[in-house]
Order: C-alpha cells, then sequence, then structure tokens
C-alpha cells in the first residue's frame, strides 16, 4: 500500500538553480522562495554555504536567506560542507543544514575536494555544532544509484555511508540518483538494504530525471513506504560536478502523480505551475517539467 501523505522538498533554489550559466539576481530566488512557500511547500532548500570558487551562482545564499520573508512553520534549509558552511547558516538562521557526502569515492573527491572517510570527519564537526544549537541536521548521499565516473555502484556502499551518517545523528538521509541512471528494480534494492540500518520514514528520495526515470522510481520507492521526496519547480538544475547531469524531477510532474493517486502533499500545484512559469521567463527559457507546461498551455 501507497503512503496516503508525502512529505516534498523543494530544491529549485537550490540544487536547481545552481547549475545555471547566467548569474540569477538574488531578487527573482527570494521571489521564488517565496512563491513556492506560498504554493503550500513547507521544506525549501534555499541556500548553498559552499565555497563560491566552486559555485559562483550560490554565492548569494546569506542575502537570500536574510530577505526571505519568513513564514512560520517553513523549513528554510542550507548546504553545509564544513564548519565555514555552518557558521554561514547558523548567520542566516537556516532552520535545517545539509552535510553532502557520496557513495562514490570518485564523485566525493570532484565534489567535495576529500574522501568519503575525511569527509565524515569534517562532518562530525558540523553535525555536533548544528545539534548545540538545535538545527535539524540532514544528510544527503549523492551517487547512490550509479556514479558519472566509477558506474555502479553497491547498495551496501550506500548502507556504509547511510549508516555513518545515522551515527552523525542526522534526522533524515537523503538518497539521490545525481545522474538519473537509477531504474524500478534498483531502486527497491538500494531501499530495502538501508532501511534495514535506518528507519524508512525519515529516509527520502532525491531522483535526478536524466534518463526520464525520476517518476517511476519514485513511484517504486513509494511501493516500498518512501513517503519523503525532493523535487525541483520546473524541473530547474543539475550538478556542477556531475557532467550532463539534468535537473531534480519537476515538482509539478511529481504533484500531478501524486494528486491523481491521491496522495496528500498539502501543496497547490497551480501555485506551483504560475512558479515554474515565473522563474521560466527569469531565465527565458521554457520549462522543463511536462505537467507543468501542459497546465500552463490550458
Ligand atoms: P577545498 O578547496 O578543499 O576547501 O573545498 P578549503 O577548506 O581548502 O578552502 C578553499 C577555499 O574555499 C578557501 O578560500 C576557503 O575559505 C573557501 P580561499 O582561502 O582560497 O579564498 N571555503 C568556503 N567559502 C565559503 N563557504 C564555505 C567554504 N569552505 C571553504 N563553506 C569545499 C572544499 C567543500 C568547500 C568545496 O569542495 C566546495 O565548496 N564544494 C561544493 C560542491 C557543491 O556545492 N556541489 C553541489 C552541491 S551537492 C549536489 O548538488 C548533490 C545533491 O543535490 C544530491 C545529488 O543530487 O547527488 C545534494
Ligand atoms: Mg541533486
Amino acid at each position: 500500500t501507497l503512503p496516503t501523505h508525502v512529505k516534498l522538498v523543494e530544491v529549485g533554489p537550490r540544487d536547481g538553480l545552481q547549475n545555471e550559466k547566467e548569474t540569477v539576481p538574488a531578487e527573482a530566488k527570494i521571489e521564488l522562495v517565496e512563491r513556492l512557500v506560498d504554493a503550500g511547500l513547507t521544506n525549501v532548500e534555499a541556500a548553498s554555504f559552499v565555497s563560491p570558487k566552486w559555485v559562483p551562482q550560490m554565492a548569494t545564499s546569506g542575502e537570500v536567506m536574510d530577505r526571505i520573508r519568513r513564514r512560520p512553520g517553513v523549513v528554510y534549509s542550507a548546504l553545509t560542507p564544513n564548519m565555514k558552511g555552518l557558521e554561514a547558516a547558523l548567520a542566516a538562521r537556516a532552520d535545517e543544514v545539509v552535510i553532502f557526502g557520496s557513495a562514490s569515492e570518485a564523485f566525493s573527491q570532484r565534489n567535495i575536494n576529500c574522501s568519503i572517510a575525511a569527509s565524515i570527519e569534517r562532518f562530525r564537526e558540523v553535525a555536533r555544532a548544528a545539534k548545540a544549537h538545535s538545527i535539524r541536521l540532514r544528510g544527503s548521499i549523492s551517487c547512490s544509484f550509479g556514479c558519472p565516473y566509477q558506474g555502479e555502484v553497491a547498495p551496501e556502499d550506500v548502507a556504509d555511508v547511510v549508516r555513518r551518517l545515522r551515527d552523525l545523528g542526522c534526522d533524515e538521509i537523503d538518497i539521490a540518483d545525481t545522474i538519473g541512471t537509477g531504474t524500478p528494480a534498483k531502486v527497491q534494492a538500494v531501499y530495502e538494504t538501508v532501511a534495514q540500518d535506518y528507519p524508512l520514514a525519515r529516509l527520502s528520495g532525491h531522483f535526478h530525471d536524466t534518463y526520464g526515470q525520476a517518476l517511476v522510481n519514485i513511484y517504486a520507492a513509494l511501493q516500498l513506504g518512501v513517503s519523503i521526496f525532493h523535487s525541483s519547480v520546473a524541473g530547474l538544475g543539475g550538478c556542477p560536478y556531475a557532467k550532463g547531469a539534468t535537473g531534480n524531477v519537476a515538482t509539478e510532474d511529481v504533484l500531478y502523480m501524486l494528486d491523481g493517486l491521491g496522495i496528500h502533499t498539502g501543496v497547490d500545484l497551480e501555485k506551483v505551475v504560475e512558479a515554474g512559469q515565473f522563474i521560466s521567463r527569469q531565465l527565458g527559457r521554457a520549462g522543463s517539467s511536462q505537467a507543468g507546461n501542459a497546465l500552463a498551455a490550458k
């Protein structure tokens, strides 16, 4: 049986926009976040406190967090790879911080410039500080279904990182398909493996749609009882350290499917479509959500 409720985590303002070549003005990011919250999204990844040399697009994260009109009950989260990031997130009053590692050694090196083991040591300090400030701590695991550099990734390698993030005190753990190569059987194998070490109710699915598999992978995860999913308005995004990776699954597409399945999210699809139209206008191109484009054309 499928879950009756799903928590959607909107990652468009972060995962979506981090990959844009042209600078997106802070103004536009702020309006995007506010529109998404207006649509009923209660979890929005709005910032990333990483090196501006590595990801220039996220350099305005402090300003964005500072100027968003905060809505009570909404969790505004920020990526924090190290203590410098954590300190910036504290100053920005983030409600949740995200430590992001990888199930693949090669990707860990390319994305955060250290081994998996070294990343866990870095995260230990970040986790301790987050706990000391009573901030929610989320862990993210890239390349859980495949890696652009090493190819196959074994479910046991994902489980290994899940256990380490669990031991750091993560309140939630994201199983991420960075390059979108996963298919439903693989998705089920990975969740069945990792759920032996961590509660399924606190595992999420973060699917990129590069191979057009994201929705069916979400459906496969729903069948196992996974009830937290990440998505990106207008299907924005990609990862600067995963060449050719396209955006996250589009929020509009996920909502259209969940609405059809009678699964409650509290999110208004029409308003998300409008937010998608807004950011697509800003970027000067059509959005890549099929449901979003179909509904906008009506
Ligand atoms: P490093 O070069 O090893 O770090 O980078 P460092 O400590 O040696 O510092 C080098 C320079 O960066 C120094 O500046 C630091 O001050 C600065 P300099 O002295 O040269 O002027 N620096 C920082 N500046 C601002 N904020 C910080 C920070 N840390 C250091 N937090 C580091 C290590 C992790 C910082 C770097 O590799 C980095 O920023 N990587 C970011 C990669 C990234 O953002 N990737 C995209 C997000 S992850 C993702 O999209 C995947 C996900 O969606 C899930 C999925 O789909 O797989 C989450
Ligand atoms: Mg991602």
